[in-house]
């Protein structure tokens, strides 16, 4: 069966898409350099499955180590989700950014050629269609004018993966643009764990809940949208890891390099989360409306036709689901 290495597969979508790698029977290599992950979850993915996964501490942006790692494994496809991801820090430290997570895409494709190594499942993000793009966002639509230089390091590898595919007709790129990922395995023992302060909603409504932090504040309810929130996309975490998998039985079977989109093609407002996640787990949350973040845009959500069209995948899990499996994981999560 196929031997598959997962760059930061000990991260929030990595552990999750190794899970249903090894439930659908791949092989799973693991190169994390434990940056912005822990060991621990290594030994949590293997309790999930009841199968081992051969772990590499190793920073993707080393070329020697990465070389080591695929003369010693025979790989058939590489996961590229190792990269720094937080959108205000990015803001802050750009050459930080642009160094690690372009440095690292450069090294594994370089190494990837160097071994004959032809399929590419790229982490890329819907940050790369900016803020002008008509909602739902389609995969033929113009990308740039990213709002961070974190969006800017995803819209520049997937600029460096069209043209390095456009000169090697047997290499298999596929960049997933995901929208927002939120949710946790169903166990409990995997999930989002983000160091200090959550960015991003869904963990700071958990760590709201669990009386981690004081109070959620709703950045804005004055934006053109029903209730005044914001709208995004929010796709269960399982559902994404599943639609790599998926992607990855195409790039198997498919050369050229094919940007898809990972949705649920449904929006949802804070206000609608917020709501949803209380219902759900009987639990009163302590929010107040505060002012706007800066560079948040207003709505967008997914077009899902494409991932449907050429991966049959499509989300199955609701928002309950996520709330529900967010809040398990907060609370098993010591
Ligand atoms: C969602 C909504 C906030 C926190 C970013 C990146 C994307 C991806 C996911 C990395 C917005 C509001 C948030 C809070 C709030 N990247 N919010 N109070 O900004 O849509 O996407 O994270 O993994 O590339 O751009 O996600 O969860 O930060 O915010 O009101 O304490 O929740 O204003 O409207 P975002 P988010």
């Amino acid at each position: 069966m196929s031997r598959i290495l997962l760059s930061g597969g000990a991260g929030y979508i990595g552990s999750h898409t190794a899970v249903e790698l090894l439930n659908e029977g791949f092989e799973v290599v693991i190169a994390d350099n434990l940056y912005n992950a822990e060991k621990s979850v290594i030994d949590r993915i293997e309790e999930i499955t009841g199968k081992s996964v051969t772990f590499y501490e190793i920073d993707v942006c080393d070329k020697s180590a990465v070389d080591a790692l695929l003369d010693k494994e025979n790989i058939d496809a590489v996961i590229h989700f190792a990269g720094y991801k937080a959108v205000g820090e990015s803001v802050q430290k750009p050459l930080m950014y642009y160094r690690n997570n372009i440095d690292a895409t450069l090294t594994l494709l370089e190494s990837m050629k160097e071994h004959n190594v032809k399929r590419f499942i790229f982490s890329s993000s819907a940050t790369v269609y900016g803020p002008f793009n008509a909602i739902p966002y389609v995969e033929t639509m113009k990308i740039g004018d990213c709002t961070s230089p974190y969006g800017t390091t995803k819209l520049m590898i997937e600029k460096i993966l069209d043209d390095v595919a456009a000169t090697d007709k047997e290499l298999s790129v596929v960049s997933l643009r995901y929208f927002n990922p939120i949710g946790a395995h169903p166990s409990g023992l995997i999930g989002e764990k983000p160091s200090g302060i959550p960015n991003n909603l869904m963990p700071y409504i958990t760590q709201t809940a669990k009386g981690i932090r004081e109070c959620l504040t709703v950045f804005g309810d004055d934006y053109d949208t029903p209730d005044g929130t914001c709208i995004r996309d929010y796709i269960h975490v399982v559902d994404l890891a599943k639609g790599h998998v998926a992607a990855l039985k195409y790039a198997l079977n498919h050369a050229g390099s094919t940007p898809i989109n990972l949705g649920s093609g449904k929006g949802t407002s804070v206000f609608e989360l917020i709501k949803t996640f209380e219902r759900v787990n009987n639990i009163k949350l302590n929010y107040k409306v505060g002012p706007r973040r800066d560079g948040d845009i207003a709505a967008f959500y997914a077009d899902a036709a494409l991932a449907k069209k050429l991966l049959n995948w499509e989300t199955h899990q609701t928002l309950e689901d996520s709330c529900r499996d967010s809040w398990n994981w907060e609370c098993k999560n010591k």
